[in-house]
């Protein structure tokens, strides 16, 4: 309860984004400084946790597209939030299996969470890798940014019409307990939700404003050095005016009120919204396809084939479970989405036509 309390000494109340901000990242409070999510023994599992031939296809998508650039001597991929670092410990050993573009290829991290770079630092070692806090520091060379996961992990807004005015939600502590409450939006907000086109909607609105301020320098470098950014989330296209907000704790859904700090919370990524944005800074996306789509279409069931040939029964049916869980519609296969903005020259499009 301290630490609950020492975010709100300031300021009695927090606008959701904010709040969100510190419980997941306040350097004593923080959800993600504090625990290790990943895996049976933490509160949720990811793709790259799941499967080892998932990672193989980014790499393969990533190797394509260094290929499709007339193999450049230095090209950046940039992964945003690494977790527990399983995805790049896998891409690092697929690569090896192309020496040109593991010569030419820098893999750069970029992790909010100390605890999660302490752990990332000790699973790799690889001399290619190293690890950024300013990505205006990325100077030369084409670059990917790749994030799976990472934006439902940044914080939103959301705000929502009563009688045509505008509420924006915000966190407070009443005896001891944190609740939800609606203030008045500032006008400079409600400017940015009509830019978007977003005030037409009922119902919540979210607005993922730390997302996007993330993003702009991400997209500058982009415009500048060319590239693209490539993001496998779970999502929607069209907005149903819902609070998507969501906390989970070992592997099971939790209160957003309840386990504050204890609790990972996220939100779906609205996006038709990242596409608009995307636009707006300049670069071309192309169209958001489901996770089956994206994977079936590297090869991932070929690859199935092949890894799990000489397999005893068991391995081969607990990988097959796992693939399962990646492609199936009823697990992640729909839910999850993938999404490519680009430099405007890029003519790169694999998996997504
Ligand atoms: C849900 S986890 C996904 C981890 C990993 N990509 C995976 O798929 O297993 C979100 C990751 O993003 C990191 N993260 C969230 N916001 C960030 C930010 N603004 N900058 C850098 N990393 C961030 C978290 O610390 C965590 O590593």
């Amino acid at each position: 309860m301290k630490k609950i309390n020492k975010i709100f000494k300031k300021n009695k109340s927090l606008s959701l984004d904010l709040y969100l901000e510190k419980i997941l990242y306040d350097k004593d409070a923080g959800y993600y400084q504090n625990f290790n999510p990943f895996g049976a023994k933490g509160d949720f599992v990811t793709a790259p946790n799941i499967s080892n031939i998932f990672c193989e296809m980014i790499t393969i998508w990533l190797v394509s597209f260094w290929e499709s650039l007339k193999k450049p001597k230095n090209l950046n991929f940039v992964e945003l939030g690494p977790g527990n670092g399983d995805l790049c410990i896998i891409l690092l050993k697929t690569l090896k299996n192309f020496p040109e573009a593991f010569r030419s290829i820098k893999i750069i991290l970029y992790e909010k969470s100390k605890k999660l770079r302490e752990i990332q630092e000790k699973r790799i070692v690889e001399k290619n890798v190293s690890w950024i806090n300013d990505l205006k520091k990325i100077k030369k060379g084409p670059t990917v940014f790749f994030g799976n996961e990472f934006l439902d992990a940044l914080p939103i807004k959301q705000f929502k019409k009563i009688n045509g005015e505008f509420f924006e939600r915000y966190a407070t502590l009443k005896k001891k307990e944190v609740k939800f409450i609606y203030k008045k939006a500032k006008n400079k907000e409600i400017i940015k939700l009509k830019n978007y086109k977003l005030t037409k909607n009922n119902g919540i609105i979210e607005y993922p404003e730390y997302g996007f301020k993330e993003l702009n320098t991400m997209c500058n470098r982009i415009k500048e050095l060319n590239g693209g950014l490539l993001f496998i989330d779970y999502g929607f296209n069209v907005n149903q005016g819902q609070d998507t907000l969501q906390s989970v704790m070992k592997h099971k859904y939790n209160k957003i009120e309840k386990n504050i700090g204890k609790a990972d919370i996220t939100s779906l990524v609205n996006f038709d919204l990242y596409k608009k944005y995307f636009n707006y800074q300049g670069l071309k996306v192309e169209n958001v396809i489901s996770q089956s789509k994206f994977l079936q279409k590297m090869g991932i069931i070929e690859r199935f084939n092949i890894a799990s040939k000489n397999l005893s029964f068991d391995d081969r049916s607990n990988m097959y479970l796992r693939l399962k869980r990646l492609i199936d519609p009823k697990f992640m296969g729909e839910n999850f989405k993938v999404m490519f903005a680009k430099n405007k020259k890029c003519k790169f499009s694999l998996a997504f036509k």
